[in-house]
């Protein structure tokens, strides 16, 4: 533990991974008497004095490689850790990655040797009023290595990224077209690179030129697209110099006409939930394949074919497990509520955020819609760097659609009038008009819901990103009594009624599937720092909404 994230004191820092030398010796700051902690895993589940730590923790992993293998190049990955990491190897330091949700490496190739290797990260998960996000937000600030570690080995010139994706253009053509971008690193690069896809009969080979970025399109007969309905994915291989990678990859196009969204050209309802990356049951960051498919089944039995990974990227495994079930996503980095929106550091760190999270996820079917904010106020500061941010985003991923989580323009004054009118400026910039609206929890009661009507300003579609109300499970009583399963079931029966009649409705992710932790929920006996607006309780018991919600869904 490092609370005051020192790294050491008195010139031995702790990435120096000292031990003395003998009875005399001070070592002040090392592993010698150290906890173990799980990786992956936040700190926060995992010692009772470590329940509400906010601070630095320095990690340390011994490896051994075995055999260094000459001209091959080595990395240390992470896949995230929350929020600052400041990653050394064998007492090198190797650089510090800002973001708590995406995955990053550092070259370890020069500083290696056969066995007895040692990583040593700092993770320091304090908050910050220049973070993203920034010092309050509605979840718990699970610190630490909260996804796996790998050390990786790859040839001296590697595949170092690569794009692949359906034209849209071709999407009604017998012989479609795919689009494939590579990034070769390495001094020596290869004069080609080749794709095969066995089952589309593809194996195709292309030149690589100087810079080791190309583009190229390679034909494909009797594709199956991927859907829901049948989340067909292929076994993509690439090939460069030494280098080979192997994906499971779907093809689809998605995008809008007028107020619908349109998956493979066919228009489509999202049935959807908001869900955090946490597993309740263990009240920690979800990290496994097996808390994947815990909350990806209950999505499925819940009716859904969309989730609202909220309200930052989620663990890979769960998007990858999308992918096989056939559950389109949204995805969001947490720019979410007070970020620092005229501080120019900040909107690197969005692009930086954004764009690991492009990159990991780029060629996944199912993740579909990037959303850039949520529940942000119209302040110009805040227009002008979502603006930049949007064009940035559409720079590198023109094949997904834009949102953000909005609020209506009578959002200060309560819910005075009957009909709610959505102007917020930002959504010139967006393919999807997202709201959140909580009226009857926030504000007035359920009964109010079915006066009120939606006014768009603009001719897209829309999505209502979040409403709901909570309910201790359990807790029964009259459909006016706060907090019980009737409250909240009365809530989503007059809430559904009032957005179902919304112009232009293509889809709904209530807010949320589980209770899920959060310091801003403290009311004793009921909330007991878990937020309860889940349709699951944290111990895996449906309340009376979940049931509503899925009839609801099943007549669609
Ligand atoms: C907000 C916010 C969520 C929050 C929820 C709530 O709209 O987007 O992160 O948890 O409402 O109040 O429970």
């Amino acid at each position: 533990m490092d609370p005051y994230d020192t790294g050491g004191m008195g010139g031995t820092p702790v990435m120096r991974n000292a031990m003395p030398n003998d009875k005399s010796d001070r070592v002040e700051y090392g592993f010698t008497a150290g906890k173990t902690l799980w990786v992956p895993g936040g700190w926060n589940a995992q010692k009772p004095e470590l329940s509400f730590y906010e601070g630095t923790i320095w990690y340390r992993q011994y490896f051994d490689i075995e055999k260094v293998q000459q001209g091959k190049r080595y990395f240390i990955y992470v896949g995230a850790a929350n929020y600052i990491a400041t990653v050394s190897c064998n007492g090198k330091r190797l650089g510090k990655h800002e973001g708590g949700f995406t995955p990053f490496c550092y070259e370890i190739t020069n500083c290696i040797r056969d066995n007895g290797n040692f990583v040593i990260i700092g993770v320091n998960n304090s908050r910050g009023a220049d973070y993203i996000p920034s010092k309050v937000a509605d979840w718990f600030n699970h610190g630490g290595i909260t996804r796996e570690v790998k050390v990786v080995e790859v040839p001296a010139t590697f595949i170092n990224n690569y794009f692949i994706a359906l034209d849209k253009a071709t999407l009604h053509d017998k012989t479609k077209k795919i689009d494939v971008a590579l990034e070769i690193s390495g001094a020596k690069r290869p004069d080609k690179a080749r794709i095969v896809i066995p089952e589309l009969k593809i194996n195709q080979e292309v030149a690589v030129n100087a810079t080791g970025a190309i583009k190229f399109t390679v034909s494909a007969k009797n594709l199956q697209l991927w859907s829901p309905e049948n989340p067909k994915l292929y076994t993509v291989t690439i090939e460069a110099g030494d280098d080979r990678i192997s994906d499971e990859i779907g093809f689809r196009t998605i995008e809008t006409k007028g107020k619908q969204i349109l998956l493979n050209g066919n228009p489509v309802f999202l049935k959807g939930i908001c869900l955090h990356d946490e597993n309740p049951l263990r009240g920690d960051r979800a990290n496994s394949v097996d808390d994947a498919k815990l909350v990806l089944g209950w999505a499925k039995e819940l009716g859904c074919n969309f989730i609202r990974l909220a309200h930052y990227p989620h663990q890979e495994n769960i998007v990858r497990l999308a992918d096989k079930m056939g559950i389109l996503l949204w995805e969001e980095i947490p720019l979410y509520w007070g970020i620092q929106w005229g501080n120019p550091e900040v909107l690197k760190k969005a692009k930086a955020q954004f764009s690991e999270l492009i990159y990991r996820d780029y060629n996944r079917a199912s993740s579909i819609i990037w959303s850039i904010a949520n529940e942000t106020a119209p302040i110009p500061d805040r227009n002008r760097f979502l603006a930049e941010l949007a064009d940035y985003v559409r720079s590198i991923d023109p094949t997904r659609l834009l949102s953000a989580a909005c609020k209506k323009d009578q959002e200060l004054d309560g819910h005075p009038d009957s009909v709610y009118t959505y102007n917020d400026p930002i959504m010139e910039k967006l393919d999807i008009i997202s709201l959140n609206e909580y009226l009857g929890w926030y504000g007035g009661l359920p009964n109010e819901c079915r006066n009120k009507s939606f006014k768009m300003g603009l001719d897209k579609p829309v999505i209502v990103s979040e409403f709901g109300g909570g309910a201790l499970q359990g807790l029964h009583g009259d459909s006016l009594t706060r907090w019980t399963e009737e409250f909240q079931d009365y809530l989503y029966k007059e809430s559904i009624g009032m957005f179902d009649k919304i112009d232009g409705l293509a889809g709904m992710t209530p807010w949320i599937l589980a209770d899920f932790m959060s310091p801003l929920r403290q009311l004793p006996g009921i909330q007991d720092g878990w937020n309860r607006k889940g349709l699951i309780s944290e111990k895996g018991f449906k309340k009376k909404a979940f049931y509503t919600l899925q009839r609801y869904y099943l007549s669609k």
